[in-house]
C-alpha cells in the first residue's frame, strides 16, 4: 500500500537520518536497518513491520525480488490447498498466485488479518528487519527462495523496463541507466531490497541456527528436481504426501499445475495488471536457469566477484 509521508513530523524526521539513492532504473530507495527499501512504500513498510501480529502457524514465504517468489506462492498454495486440485477447483486457475498469497510489506494488512488460517504471507523484507514478533516470539514458520544473482538481475531488469517501475506511476521519472551502469549500482548494493548477499545471508543463517523453522530454497535446484522439492516443501509445511497421493500423481500434478508453462497461459495470467503497475503477464518471463548468459558478458559477471559457472549463489 502506497502512502504519502508529507504529513507526519516524526516520519520526516526519521528519514532526514537516512540515506537515499536511486535505483539503476530511477526508483528512489531509502536505506534502512542496512537495507535498500523503496521509498514510496516506506511508511507503510516501517508501520506494517511495527504491527504485524504473526500466528504460529503462519507460513512466511520469503525472498529477494525475481528468485522464485511467484512459483514458491503457486506451489505452496497448491499443496496446501491440494483437495481442490483433484476436482479441476484450483485457485490458481483464476487468481494469480501474488493475489492469493499477499506481500507481508505492501498488501492492506486488513486483508492479512482476514486471510484464513494457517495463514501464507510473503515478504521481500531481510530476515534482519522482519518484526521481531516474527523472528523472536513466533513459531511461524518461513520458507525462502534465492536464485543465482546474475539470473536475479537480469530478471528484475526485464521486469522493471517492462513495467517502468522507475518511472513511478505517471511516467515522469529519469530515463533507466544502461546495462553496464546498472550492473555496477547492483554490485555498489544499491539495489531494491539489497543487497542481495546480505538478504541470503540473513536467511540462509537463520536457516543453520533452525532449519526446523527456516527452509533454505535454490531456484535451480527446484528447476532441477521440481517433484522432489514439492516433496520437501510438503513435509516442511506439515502436509507430507501420502504414498497413495503419490500412487495417484498428487505430487505431479502440482509439478504440472504451477509450472511456468502452465500459468503463463492462463487467461488469469495473460492480461491485466497486479498492484495497478504491475503487468501480471510479466510475472511469467522464461524461467531458465543462466539466461544471464543472454546479456551479460563473462567479463560483467565477473565483477560480481563471484564463480558464476555453477549454480550457486
Ligand atoms: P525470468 O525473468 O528469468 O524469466 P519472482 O516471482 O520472484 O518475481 O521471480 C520471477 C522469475 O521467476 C522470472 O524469471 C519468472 O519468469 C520466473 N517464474 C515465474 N513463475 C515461474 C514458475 N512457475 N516456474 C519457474 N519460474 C517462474
Amino acid at each position: 500500500m502506497e502512502q504519502k509521508h508529507d504529513d507526519d513530523p516524526n516520519f520526516l524526521l526519521l528519514l532526514q537520518t537516512l540515506d537515499q539513492q536511486k535505483n539503476w532504473d530511477g526508483c528512489p530507495l531509502v536505506e534502512y536497518n542496512g537495507f535498500w527499501l523503496p521509498l514510496r512504500f516506506f511508511r507503510s513498510i516501517l508501520s506494517t513491520l511495527k504491527q504485524f501480529k504473526p500466528e504460529n502457524n503462519d507460513l512466511l514465504l520469503a525472498s529477494f525480488p525475481k528468485s522464485g517468489t511467484t512459483w514458491l506462492k503457486a506451489l505452496a498454495v497448491s499443496i496446501a490447498g491440494r483437495n481442490t486440485i483433484a476436482d479441476g477447483q484450483s485457485p490458481l486457475l483464476n487468481s494469480n498466485p501474488h493475489k492469493l498469497v499477499p506481500f507481508l510489506e505492501y498488501d492492506d494488512p486488513d486483508h492479512l488479518k482476514h486471510l484464513p488460517s494457517p495463514r501464507i504471507i510473503s515478504t521481500h523484507i531481510s530476515y534482519k528487519t522482519l518484526p521481531e514478533s516474527i523472528r523472536e516470539e513466533s513459531e511461524c514458520e518461513i520458507i525462502y527462495i534465492c536464485r543465482n544473482l546474475l539470473d536475479t538481475f537480469v530478471s528484475y531488469r526485464h521486469f522493471s523496463l517492462d513495467n517502468k517501475l522507475g518511472q513511478g506511476y505517471d511516467d515522469a521519472g529519469p530515463p533507466p541507466l544502461g546495462l553496464d551502469e546498472a550492473l555496477d549500482i547492483f554490485c555498489q548494493g544499491i539495489y531494491m531490497s539489497g543487497t542481495i548477499w546480505d538478504h541470503v545471508l540473513g536467511y540462509w543463517k537463520a536457516h543453520l541456527e533452525d532449519p526446523q523453522r527456516v527452509l533454505f530454497l535454490k531456484y535451480e535446484d527446484l528447476q532441477e528436481d521440481t517433484s522432489f522439492y514439492v516433496k520437501k516443501i510438503a513435509a516442511f509445511m506439515g502436509y507430507p504426501f501420502s504414498e497413495e497421493e503419490d500412487k495417484q500423481g498428487v505430487i505431479e500434478e502440482i509439478v504440472r499445475l504451477c509450472s511456468i508453462n502452465n500459468l503463463k497461459i492462463l487467461e488469469v495470467n495473460k492480461k491485466g495488471k497486479f498492484r495497478s503497475i504491475v503487468k501480471t503477464s510479466s510475472l511469467f518471463r522464461k524461467g531458465e536457469v543462466g539466461d544471464w548468459r543472454n546479456y551479460l558478458s563473462a567479463d560483467m559477471a565477473r565483477s560480481l566477484g563471484t564463480d558464476h559457472e555453477d549454480n550457486g549463489v
